[in-house]
């Protein structure tokens, strides 16, 4: 898997070397800027999913194998991006195929309740402690702004605390203050990890607070951590003035047998999911306390009603089944989480061996590129961390055969194997060396 860099003269310069990246890159993926340039006359930017687009045309793909991606210029790669999480058990996972074969047998769009949704929900409500009922939506987002508007109902209040830089789907985007299309909920921005400002805020909006939505760990803003502290500050804070606290397990909720929850041991009153728990189908799901989930009851009042189409479409439904109950069982998460914690000490044992000012933070199996060596608390952290370093190593590790997030995530798959993780530490050490005077700058 590991191709040789080709070794060019060492520039000395961030744009210089970026520059050259890119065209390189340009150079070889005709077939993915032919595709980017068709693409543009019928979607904006040829783009129907912002997170993907990267400077100077996106990556096209056109087949993935187990762990491998093939591009459209025919280039193969280990993919350690894992779709952002949702691609969890690799591309073609016998077990989930089957379980997908099988509802295809069985005919889709049944347009009645099937028995596919009570398996999963059991499932999900046994995996986490928090979740006593469940409800499927289609994706996370849909997920938490269901999880919102519930605990908005349910407490009378209308605000929604949040965090500076959190993630919560496409309308509940919150970097650099939040993007002008979030769905118009009354916001209270908090700043993550930081226990006194978040207290005294909350403290000033106790009467009116209706819920917190918090990632344990923030995903998308660079796989910063929750401390333990700030997330029992949050508990016991919400206990104190009866608001409800949401915790976004759209990511974590791999990070162990019992998601970020069990692996912190604070529990909230709701829990929201997504990504790989339908197998690697859309799928969002949302639960809590039981008092909680129960306005939805349709057999008692006030029997709210929570509508969606494809909320039990049995391919997720399926798909999630053989997901929870056979390949990611609780063993396998805690596994996992234990290989992720090995690669991304390994991977920073090669950036300090290197003495560059490079550094991934995470959880497990879920972890991310930083060009700092400050230590990394909140999204503000990152104010010294060049973007233009993240993206030279983005595109030198795609030349040798590997694809993480152009802003540096990575979400480990199942089939990746040890020799891939081998290989991908390997290719980290050659990147760093050939472009140690630039990290340097
Ligand atoms: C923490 C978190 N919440 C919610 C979402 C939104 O999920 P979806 O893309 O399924 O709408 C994401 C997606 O990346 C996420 O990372």
């Amino acid at each position: 898997m590991n191709k040789p860099l080709e070794t060019t003269s060492v520039m000395d310069d961030i744009d210089n070397a970026l520059a050259a990246a890119r065209q390189k890159y340009i150079e070889s993926h005709p077939a993915s800027r032919d595709a980017h340039n068709a693409a543009q006359k019928f979607m904006p930017g040829g783009n129907t999913r912002t997170v993907l687009y990267h400077d100077p045309f996106p990556l096209r793909v056109v087949k993935g194998s187990n762990s491998k991606l093939t591009d459209a210029d025919g280039h193969e790669f280990l993919n350690l991006l894992g779709e952002y999480t949702a691609g969890l058990f690799g591309h073609n996972h016998p077990e989930i195929r089957k379980a997908i074969d099988q509802a295809l047998d069985q005919g889709i769009n049944l347009s009645a309740h099937n028995l596919h949704e009570i398996r999963l929900a059991d499932l999900v409500c046994q995996r986490f402690p928090s979740i006593e009922r469940v409800r499927f939506t289609n994706s996370g987002t849909e997920a938490n702004l269901m999880a919102i508007s519930t605990a908005r109902y349910v407490s009378g209040r209308s605000k929604v605390m949040v965090f500076d830089g959190g993630y919560h789907g496409g309308l509940l985007y919150f970097g650099n203050g939040g993007i002008p299309i979030n769905a118009p909920f009354d916001y209270l921005l908090g700043s993550y990890n930081d226990i006194e400002t978040t207290r005294a805020l909350i403290r000033s909006n106790q009467d009116d607070l209706a819920c917190i939505l918090v990632e344990p760990m923030m995903g998308s803003a660079g796989c910063i951590p929750g401390k333990v502290e700030f997330l029992e500050m949050l508990r016991s804070e919400a206990d104190r003035c009866e608001a409800i606290v949401i915790f976004d397990e759209v990511m974590t909720s791999r990070l162990s047998g019992g998601g970020a929850q069990k692996l912190f041991d604070v529990m909230p009153d709701m829990t929201t999911l997504g990504k790989y728990i339908g197998g690697g189908m859309s799928f969002g799901a949302f639960g809590g306390r039981s008092d909680i989930m129960e306005i939805f009851n349709p057999e008692s009042q006030p029997g709210i009603p929570h509508a969606g189409t494809f909320n039990n479409n049995s391919l997720s439904m399926a798909a999630g089944c053989a997901a929870m109950g056979r390949v990611f069982t609780p063993e396998l998460a805690d596994a996992l989480h234990h290989r992720g914690e090995d690669l991304r000490n390994e991977l920073n044992r090669i950036a300090n061996k290197m003495q560059v000012s490079l550094q991934f933070t995470g959880i497990g199996s879920l972890m991310n590129l930083h060009a700092t060596a400050e230590s990394i608390n909140c999204p503000a952290d990152l104010k010294s961390s060049d973007p233009r370093i993240k993206q030279l190593v983005f595109f030198d590790l795609l030349e040798s055969g590997y694809y993480i997030a152009p802003r540096g995530f990575i979400a480990l798959m199942l089939s990746i194997t040890d020799q891939d993780l081998q290989g991908f530490c390997n290719a980290f050490e050659q990147v760093i060396s050939k472009r140690k005077p630039v990290l340097e700058t």
